[in-house]
């Protein structure tokens, strides 16, 4: 079992973006013993509101009083997609730790300039918020297929689906076109299941050949705010909006090595709440992994009984076990997922800085970036469409 993780002399966090995910952050540094000490949203009144929410840390009205704070050495991005690259870029000027949600930004040319401006800052830790690879099932199976237990691997098949979009009185600044891609579905989650299929199999998307569906072409806006996962609008005062960004998509894909791939995501799936499906197969044996049961793991056989893995520190590889900080039937779950990856983040900072990072990089958030402005062409032109290089 990984010992619960304490620096000694922890970064000072602020969050950006204190909606549904900028508290999770909150949480789960918390429970790594790292201090939140601010939180910047749209204006200085919503920010006071959320920073007394998480319980009397500062609030900031802009950007600037966040980067002004000495006690801020560290910057999680937790802001709607199209606010990251201006936010990232600025943290990072300003000699800040950048740990930035998913997608990194909305274009490949900003996240070329993110990746760029990183580099030319190696003390700086710059990462982006790829959790589900911090499952320590999900991190077991990329270990076992790196020590060859599956064979040599064949293909990679899943899903990411929801169902909080289903209705057209379900509304969110997600539904609306970012000015780039305009990918929803896709960036939102799709990126997700892309980020855990390339770390398990440690092969990139070379190409893809994509089909996008809206399943409603207008939505019903309310009138006022509305929340992530918040429920529908139902009767109240709207108005219509036209919708181009995608309800479903379908990706097939080769990886490096010749491995095909397929995957669909669906944000109008009735009775699917947040599962990411992903199997992985090879010539000696397939995994099958579902994050609605995130302690499980079947591993498929031909010519022997099939294996059922229950997660227990004690039965996983030494990297994912020191992902899993309790014993076996004490479930994790998302949260953990979350705390492992700022361990991961943060344990780097801590120390001299000079190894490969294990939490996703900016450069791995880019290669998501250029992942979707591929599926986005060849969704436009209905062929296979190579990935771009850096
Ligand atoms: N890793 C994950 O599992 C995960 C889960 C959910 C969301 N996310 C990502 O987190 C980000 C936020 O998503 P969310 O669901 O929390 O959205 P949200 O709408 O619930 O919250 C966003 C917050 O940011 C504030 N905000 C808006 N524009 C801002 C700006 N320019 N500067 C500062 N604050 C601003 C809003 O007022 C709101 O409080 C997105 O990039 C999303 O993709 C990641």
């Amino acid at each position: 079992m990984g010992a619960p993780y304490v620096l000694s002399k922890p970064p000072g966090v602020a969050l950006i973006g204190g909606g549904f995910i900028g508290p999770v952050h909150a949480e789960a540094l918390r429970r790594l013993g790292i201090p939140v000490v601010g939180v910047l949203d749209l204006d200085l009144a919503r920010a006071t509101v959320v920073a007394e929410q998480l319980g009397g840390v500062k609030p900031y009205g802009k950007i600037e009083d966040l980067l002004a704070d000495p006690n801020v050495q560290s910057v999680h991005i937790a802001s709607p997609n199209p606010a990251h690259f201006e936010q990232a870029k600025r943290c990072l000027q300003a000699g800040k730790h950048v740990l930035c949600e998913k997608p990194l930004a909305i274009t490949s040319a900003e996240t070329a300039e993110l990746v760029k401006l990183a580099a030319s800052k190696p003390e700086l830790a710059a990462g982006v918020n790829y959790n589900v690879r911090f499952y320590s099932v999900a991190r077991e199976m990329r270990e076992r297929v790196s020590k060859g237990d599956l064979g040599q691997i064949l293909s990679i098949q899943g899903s990411y689906t929801q169902d909080w979009l289903l209705l057209d009185t379900d509304y969110n600044w997600r539904v609306e076109p970012d000015g780039a891609t305009n990918l929803r579905a896709v960036a939102d989650i799709g990126t997700h299941w892309m980020d855990l299929a390339q770390s398990i199999t440690g092969r990139h998307i070379t190409s893809v050949l994509s089909d996008l569906a809206t399943f409603h072409p207008v939505r019903k806006r309310p009138v006022g705010p509305t929340d992530t996962f918040g429920g529908s609008a139902g009767k109240g005062a709207h108005v219509d909006v036209p919708i181009s960004t995608e309800d479903y998509g379908a990706v097939m894909m080769r990886l490096e090595g010749g491995i095909r791939g397929v995957y669909y995501v669906s944000q109008a799936f009735a009775g699917r709440k947040n599962r990411l499906f992903l199997e992985v197969c090879g010539t000696e044996g397939s995994m099958t992994w579902d994050s609605q049961a995130p302690d499980e793991l079947t591993i498929g056989r031909r010519g022997r009984l099939n294996e059922f893995l229950q997660r227990d520190p004690s039965n996983l590889s030494p990297a994912a076990a020191a992902m899993s900080h309790y014993p076996g039937g004490h479930a994790e779950g998302f949260p953990d997922a979350f705390k492992q990856l700022f361990a991961s983040f943060y344990g780097w900072i801590a120390s001299d800085r000079k190894s490969k990072p294990d939490f996703p990089t900016f450069a791995d958030g880019a290669y998501e970036v250029r992942i979707c402005e591929a599926i986005a062409a060849s969704a436009k032109k209905g062929a296979w469409t190579e990935v771009s290089h850096a």
